[in-house]
């Protein structure tokens, strides 16, 4: 699989036309910043790179897994097509051995925060480890709320929807190669708690490989022990999945956190061109208006009404008014 590349940033040169310098002039003491979190499955690296389409934007991954080199299939990196040429930052560059904690994030994600606002672009931070997200926005040094102004978008599916995608998406993994990437890295001396052999779909496999080893397993064992592991796999990410929702729930309710939800679920129950309509109209489009309204706020028609394409888009205040209403948890 063709791997999205890892932003260089220093030749990362600002394009023409929309850029964000205007906002950061009139606010030179805060900058902005995007956050798309939701359970795994929901589409968060799908919204970002919309987003990022739409707007002058580059996105950091706050996956904690998809933060190490390789294991592609496993991981569900997004391959360079689904990237549609945008920068990504903190994705699968670190050493798969090594240890990534929530302090690492922090510091690197606020690294490259500074250098996309540094090229007037929008920072849009995207993934699932939930734990990354809330060690960076109420980091104890309050670096993130000092110098970002932040909305964050959480891409909703109902759970039960859920836990058949994500059920049918390790199938899918398995038909495009997941146990050879697995056996690949397998040791069977290794550490399940560090580095990248933490990710779903590794320690579920432990058993299979190690039989595989052993001549005195039969056939049938190994069949089953394969059986077995790719049910615990489809098993486990759906209690991460759970987990995730969970902790959403509580940074609302306990922490205070403002939450802009985006039910996703109905695009979950469509296929093919159906879905994509589905995804545009509940998703795609209500997150463009709350991240319009986020960067151009009142102002907007009033200094840009009479030039720049931002005008000729023809969202009126209103249906942004509408949309975040409807959209706000
Ligand atoms: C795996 O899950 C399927 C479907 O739930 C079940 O029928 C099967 O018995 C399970 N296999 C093993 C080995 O646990």
């Amino acid at each position: 699989m063709m791997m999205c590349k890892q932003a260089q940033a220093i030749m990362q040169i600002p394009t023409g036309g929309m850029d964000l310098s205007a906002v950061s002039r009139r606010r030179p003491h805060k900058e902005k910043a995007v956050v798309v979190i939701g359970a795994t499955g929901t589409g968060k690296s799908r919204l970002s790179i919309d987003i990022a389409t739409r707007f002058p934007a580059e996105i950091i991954n706050s996956d904690k897994i998809q933060v190490y080199e390789g294991l592609d299939i496993v991981t569900n990196k997004i391959s360079e097509d689904e990237c549609r040429g945008v920068p990504h930052h903190l994705l699968g560059i670190v050493d798969p051995e090594s240890d990534f904690n929530a302090g690492n994030f922090v510091s690197t994600a606020l690294l490259a925060m500074k250098s996309i606002v540094g090229r007037r672009k929008l920072p849009v931070i995207a993934g699932g480890s939930n734990s990354f997200i809330e060690a960076l926005v109420d980091d104890e040094n309050y670096q993130f709320r000092s110098r970002y102004d932040v909305r964050i978008l959480w891409v909703d599916v109902a759970m039960h929807v859920l836990e058949q995608f994500v059920s049918d998406r390790v199938d899918r993994m398995v038909a495009a190669g997941m146990v050879e990437e697995v056996r690949n890295i397998y040791n069977p001396n290794a550490d399940y708690s560090k580095g990248i052999r933490r990710a779903i779909g590794v320690p579920e496999f432990d058993p299979y490989f190690r039989a595989e080893y052993s001549s005195s397993t039969d056939h049938k064992t190994r069949a089953m022990l394969l059986e077995t592991a790719i049910n615990e796999t489809k098993m486990n990410t759906c209690k991460l999945g759970r987990r995730q929702i969970e902790k959403i729930h509580r940074l609302i309710q306990v922490k205070g956190w403002e939450i802009h939800r985006l039910d996703a679920t109905e695009v979950f129950q469509k296929k093919g061109r159906e879905a994509d309509e589905a995804w545009e109209e509940l998703v795609a489009r209500p997150a463009s208006l709350i991240v319009d309204d986020f960067l151009f706020g009142n102002y907007r028609y009033r200094d840009f009404a009479v030039s720049s394409e931002i005008d000729d888009r023809g969202i009126r205040e209103a249906e942004i008014r509408a949309a975040m209403a409807t959209a706000s948890y």
